[in-house]
């Protein structure tokens, strides 16, 4: 088959949610449909356990065996969809903002009771500086919820996305009898728990079919009639162009433990999602159907047990073709390198491949060549933006505690900035390191890999800070006299941009006001 042909069936996407609205079961669902699995709770039993926040080294056992279905591939209709799995855990929030530099579109799962929830909010913030194509799917209709258009309009204020439903939910909860897909002008009957597919699908040519009476009841029906002229009058018309743009989402409603709707969503979903986009770098635009390989590493996940030091890298391919034994050229060290075992990952199992396409994401054996950010290509200095920074939460500095070993803390703590665990500032006045991390359990792990990974010990000494910031400024002068003024605020990350360490919303906006013509990012991307 050729190149363009390849590049054109893949489908890559990710599913974002707050922890417990349905990704884990949603995705299963879909993995089912793929037949990439067989039985129910193949994934399921791979996520992080909530309740284990306070265990890290369980968490990071559990992340070990989630490596595997990290990406989860399958075939559909033709199509090689590739999902990419985010992590819920709020304390890999990191992790989940780079996942979704690697993907095209993104599914987002709203639990109907709980609505927006604060993780979603942040995610999808990402997703919308992206444009980001998104399609919300409204999970657990078989519970008592919010009110269909309350929950609309949640999605409008608090996510700050056009949404047009395409599919619209007759009843809830109790009464919860199926939804009406405006997609394909079809009704889905909800059938009771205890069947294999919890659907039956009831071709319809008008809303007022006999069928669909008999089983909403009158109330029910007449509730429904009116809800979709004000459907009609107040949502736009789905155009695809707009979904791709990132200027409309549409909205599915479901139930993902019963497999209702599920399989609307998928069908709807590789008819519109995109194909793999072009990415931007430094020098110029990448086209994924360029024939010459080039893409980026957004993910690096180490390995736990001891014996075996290697790392995995994960590769997504931006344009071209990736071949297993070939030389690529490693931009940021300037050396060829070629890979013996790619791995692909097909939902809980990993296999080594030949080729890979645009689109794909493959696994990179590695003992410390990459760095979240690296570029492969067949030659070519890319340099592939977006994969941006986000403010810490949470800070600390962070000390050398045994002087002998100083060679290996600083590797150590070199290593796991590059794998993204944590992000390191060097404060300008004194130099003293400040590590800061999304989720507090971070400092564990730092500390537990320094010691268990590289025979090295650290010390964390509390700091209070509200918000590290990327500075911006086109005029030099200003800036000086900025960095004169506030040297005792300012650090540098790791690749040696400068940073203002606010330690109070208060202290933030004295400094915008102080000097307006320096700009503020919350990410080290500029936004
Ligand atoms: P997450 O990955 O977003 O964290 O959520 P996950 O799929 O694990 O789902 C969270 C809980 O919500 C699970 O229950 C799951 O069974 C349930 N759930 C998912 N979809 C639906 C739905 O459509 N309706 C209803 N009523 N529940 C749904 P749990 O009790 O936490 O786990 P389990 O014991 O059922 O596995």
């Amino acid at each position: 088959m050729n190149l363009q042909t390849e590049i054109n069936k893949r489908r890559t996407f990710g599913i974002v949610s707050h922890p417990d609205a349905g990704k884990t079961t949603l995705t299963e669902k879909l993995l089912l449909f793929g037949g990439a699995i067989q039985v129910a709770g193949a994934v399921k039993s791979n996520k992080i356990k909530k309740h284990a926040t306070s265990d890290f080294m369980e968490i990071e056992r559990q992340r070990g065996i989630s490596v595997a279905t990290s990406v989860m591939a399958f075939p559909y209709r033709n199509l090689q969809i590739n999902i990419l799995d985010t992590p819920g855990h709020k304390d890999f929030a990191e992790d989940t903002f780079r996942t979704l530099t690697a993907v095209d579109s993104v599914i987002v799962v709203i639990d109907v009771a709980k609505g927006v929830e604060e993780q979603t909010e942040k995610l999808v913030e990402v997703c919308r500086m992206r444009k980001t194509p998104i399609i919300v799917f409204i999970n657990k209709l078989d519970r008592e919820g919010k009110d269909a258009f309350d929950l609309l309009d949640e999605i409008e204020t608090k996510l700050k996305l056009k949404v047009t439903p395409l599919s619209w939910p007759v009843g809830m909860g109790q009464d919860f009898r199926g939804v009406y897909s405006l997609y394909e002008k079809k009704f889905i009957h909800f059938l009771p728990h205890g069947k294999q597919d919890g659907e039956e699908v009831i071709k319809i040519d008008s809303i007022h079919d006999d069928r669909l009476i008999k089983i909403a009841g009158e109330r029910l029906h007449n509730q429904f009639k009116s809800d979709l002229e004000t459907v009609h009058g107040i949502y736009p018309e789905f155009h695809q162009q707009d979904y791709l743009d990132g200027k409309i989402c549409p909205v599915f409603y479901g139930s993902a433990v019963n497999n209702f709707g599920v399989r609307e969503l998928l069908d709807c979903f590789v008819e519109v999602a995109p194909t793999p986009k072009s990415r931007e770098t430094e020098e110029r635009i990448v086209d994924p159907h360029e024939p010459k390989l080039s893409g980026f590493i957004f993910k690096i996940h180490a390995n736990m047990d001891p014996k075996h030091r290697d790392r995995i890298a994960f590769f997504r391919i931006c344009s071209g073709e990736f071949k297993r034994n070939t030389n690529y050229h490693h931009v940021r060290l300037n050396r060829d390198l070629k890979f013996s075992n790619p791995t692909s990952f097909m939902a809980s199992r990993k296999e080594v491949i030949d080729e890979a396409y645009a689109g794909d994401v493959v696994g990179l054996y590695d003992n410390g060549n990459f760095k979240i950010g690296d570029a492969l290509t067949e030659g070519e200095n890319l340099h592939f933006k977006g994969i941006p920074r986000f403010s810490p939460e949470i800070f600390r500095y962070v000390d050398n505690a045994d002087p002998a070993k100083f060679k290996q803390f600083a590797k150590g703590l070199e290593q796991l900035m590059d794998e993204g665990v944590a992000q390191l500032f060097i404060k300008e006045d004194s130099q003293r390191k400040i590590i800061g991390v999304v989720g507090a359990l971070q400092f564990d792990v730092i500390q537990y890999r320094l010691e268990h990974e590289y025979n090295a010990r650290c010390s964390y000494e509390p700091l209070q800070l509200h918000k590290a910031l990327w500075v911006h400024c086109d005029d030099y002068k200003k800036l000086e006299e900025f960095k004169q003024r506030r040297k005792k605020d300012l650090a540098l990350d790791k690749d040696g941009k400068l940073v203002l360490l606010a330690d109070s919303a208060w202290t933030l906006r004295l400094v915008q006001e102080n000097f307006p013509d320096i700009r503020f990012s919350t990410s080290s991307e500029m936004q």
